[in-house]
């Protein structure tokens, strides 16, 4: 008889997990999940039994052999697992209220994964990423790892330059998102599109654009530009391109560049947000609410719509394909994150990108892009360095380190701001950050 598979969800109780579920049960067929572990933290103990009770309600009516165990226990789920994937938020959504809402107060960008906020998520989950791994070397030698935990680029070049494990993927639903739009603003399927995606996770470019094999570059730019359908996701403000503007850089952005070639526009839209609807994190905190109440409903069988109004579309279809695709060697494209390898030129080897990669069995192989154009390359290059020296900080809880991050940000206009924008972070986050306070408490 076929050997199951066990998967391990670490923040298994998250909102997102019925779009999961709902990936391994269409894809049962060719991917025998037998066991699907969801483990949370004693805080989220409430979320994971409600949205546990719901996982085995699908299962049950999809009539399949799964079976759903919930624990508070991380060692008990990772015990033999064959994937473990990763979807935890260090601090909760308080956190990220607070990373989105400290910047605004110096004029800054206030992101959940861009910028001050971007840096300071990063800090607070690479040591519980590291420690995660250690888990895994010991639990799960021969698991794979698939991170969808934000932010995925720098916990995927943590996991890579600072763990002992190999086998890691980062995911986001970005590059599918992207797809998925302009696949409806052309007004074609979505499996005719091939987008050739390279850089960074929240950084990614699409360089070329393919319908049936045939290079339709300059009309996606242009629908991409179109002042009446602009593509975004549904936690960044859909602010329109400027058509010259893509034509003349010549590669796709994704919604995430509007923070870095609208700067002024994102944040004067995000300052006039928070005064009527807060921060990011205040919206999620009532999506969730109402989505918690209908998990509750012990009719509801299925992922209810309202998942929808989160930013996080097709994300389980990104994360159910790339395991599909491992498990069954498949060898298809799919946009990941992993070791350059020399994929990307300017990039380092041993950095972390977000590139289109063949995806086997031994995991996935990344395609050479070469020099990325030259409009493009600074800026990837610039965030790579931010990127690499918050890894740093994160893993070191050296200030200083933490400073030049992010100083050297371009969200962030200069030393002084860098410092006292540090400063306040690191008070506001100081119970999540025991390496930058580690002798105050020694
Ligand atoms: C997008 C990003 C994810 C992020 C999400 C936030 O989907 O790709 O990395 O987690 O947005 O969505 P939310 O609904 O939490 O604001």
């Amino acid at each position: 008889m076929e050997k199951g598979l066990k998967i391990a969800v670490i923040g298994g109780g998250s909102s997102y997990t019925p779009e999961l579920v709902e990936g391994f049960i269409n894809r049962h067929h060719e991917l025998p999940v037998r066991e699907l572990w969801l483990v949370d933290i004693p805080e989220g103990e409430e979320k994971l039994n409600i949205v546990g009770e719901l996982a085995r309600r699908m299962v049950i009516k999809a009539g399949i052999d799964m079976t759903i165990y919930l624990t508070l226990d991380r060692r008990q789920a990772l015990a033999g697992a064959d994937f473990v994937t990763t979807q935890f938020r260090v601090g909760l959504l308080a956190a990220r209220q607070k990373d989105e809402a400290i910047p605004l107060k110096y004029g800054v960008i206030g992101q959940e994964t861009n910028g001050p906020g971007g840096l300071f998520k990063a800090l607070r989950t690479i040591p519980v990423i590291l420690e995660i791994t250690k888990d895994i070397e010991e639990l799960c030698p021969e698991a794979w790892l698939v991170n969808f935990t934000n932010p995925a680029g720098m916990i995927t070049e943590a996991v890579l330059r600072h763990s002992n494990i190999k086998k890691v993927v980062g995911l986001c639903n970005v590059p599918i998102g992207m797809k998925m739009d302009l696949a409806e603003v052309l007004g074609v399927e979505a499996d005719r599109l091939e987008i050739q995606f390279a850089g960074l996770n929240h950084m990614v470019y699409g360089l070329d654009v393919f319908l049936d094999g045939i290079s339709i570059k300059e009309k996606a730019l242009a629908a991409a530009s179109d002042p009446g359908k602009q593509m975004s996701m549904k936690n960044i403000a859909a602010l329109g391109w400027e058509p010259d503007f893509i034509k003349g850089i010549g590669v796709l952005p994704c919604p995430y560049h509007r923070y870095y070639y609208k700067t002024d526009e994102m944040l004067a839209e995000e300052l006039e947000a928070f005064e009527t609807t807060g921060t990011r994190a205040d919206v999620v905190k009532g999506v969730e609410t109402e989505l918690f109440d209908l998990y509750k409903n012990v009719e509801l069988q299925t992922k209810p719509e309202q998942l929808e109004k989160r930013g996080g579309a097709y994300y389980s279809e990104a994360a159910c394909s790339l395991i599909n695709s491992i498990y069954n060697n498949k060898q298809d494209v799919q946009p990941v994150n992993t070791k350059n390898c020399g994929a990307i030129a300017g990039i380092p080897y041993d950095s972390a990108v977000e590139v289109n990669c063949i995806i086997t069995k031994e995991g996935p192989k990344p395609i050479t892009v070469g020099e990325l154009p030259v409009a493009v390359r600074g800026l990837v290059q610039q965030i790579k360095s931010f990127e690499r020296t918050a890894v740093e900080a994160a893993v070191s809880g050296d200030y200083y380190n933490a400073l030049t991050a992010m100083a050297i940000n371009p969200l962030v206009p200069s030393d002084t701001i860098a410092k006292y924008l540090l400063d306040d972070m690191l008070e506001a986050h100081k119970d999540y950050l025991p390496a930058f306070f580690h002798s105050e408490k020694a």
